[in-house]
C-alpha cells in the first residue's frame, strides 16, 4: 500500500474516515500544527503515528520544512490535509508537488477559504458540497478531482448544512484518495 501522511488541526473527523476505510493506502504518520487537536487521540487510539509540532518561534518555511522532513522520515509519498487549517509555504508545495490532497467543504470553485457554508446560505443556494483537489500554491485553487452535492434546505444554519456535507466528506475523500492512488498519480 502507498504510505500517506494525513495533517489534521483540530476535530479528525476525516482522518477517521481515512484510517477506517480499507485502501490501497497505509497512514503512517499524523500531524497536528495543534498540540491539542482532538484528532491526535482519534490516531492515537487506532495506533498510528503522531507528531503535533507548534509553530511557536517559527516563520511559515521553518515549521513547513520541519514537517515536510517529517514526511520523508516516515517515508510518504501522498500528503492528505485533512481539516488542516495553516497555510502551506509555496516551497512545501514545490517539494511535494502532485502529491498533496486537500478535502474543502464547499463546491469548489465556489467558496474559497473560511465560513463556505455560512456563505452558501447567505447566497440563496439550493446546493452544497465538499470537494477534493490537488493543492497548488494558491489556497483552494488546485485541479479538482472528486465532488459531492447535497441539498441546502430552507431554514438550514450553517451547523445544520456542515454535518450534511460533512458526511459525505467522510464518504468522499476516502474513495477520492484511493482513486487518486489506484489511477498512479503522486508517488
Ligand atoms: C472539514 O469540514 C473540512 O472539509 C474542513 O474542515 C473540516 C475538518 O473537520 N476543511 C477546511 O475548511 C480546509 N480549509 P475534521 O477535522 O473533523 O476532519
Amino acid at each position: 500500500p502507498r504510505r500517506v501522511a494525513v495533517l489534521i488541526s483540530g476535530r479528525g473527523s476525516n482522518l477517521e474516515a481515512l484510517a477506517d476505510h480499507a485502501g490501497p493506502y497505509r497512514i503512517v504518520l499524523v500531524v497536528s500544527n495543534k498540540p491539542e487537536a482532538p484528532g491526535l487521540d482519534l490516531a492515537r487510539m487506532r495506533g498510528l503515528p503522531t507528531l503535533a509540532l507548534s509553530s511557536r518561534g517559527l516563520d511559515r518555511e521553518q515549521f513547513d520544512r520541519r514537517v515536510g522532513d517529517a514526511i520523508e522520515a516516515a517515508g510518504a509519498g501522498t500528503i492528505v490535509l485533512a481539516g488542516y487549517m495553516r497555510l502551506l509555504s509555496p516551497a512545501f508545495v514545490r517539494r511535494f508537488a502532485g502529491r498533496i490532497l486537500n478535502i474543502h467543504p464547499s463546491l469548489l470553485p465556489l467558496y474559497k477559504g473560511l465560513d463556505t457554508h455560512a456563505r452558501a446560505i447567505a447566497a440563496g443556494d439550493t446546493e452544497a458540497g465538499c470537494s477534493v483537489h490537488l493543492v497548488t500554491e494558491e489556497l483552494d485553487s488546485g485541479a479538482v478531482i472528486a465532488q459531492a452535492r447535497v441539498p441546502i434546505h430552507e431554514g438550514d444554519t450553517p451547523e445544520d448544512l456542515s454535518a450534511r456535507v460533512l458526511a459525505e466528506e467522510h464518504r468522499l475523500y476516502p474513495q477520492a484518495v484511493s482513486d487518486f492512488i489506484r489511477n498512479g498519480s503522486g508517488c
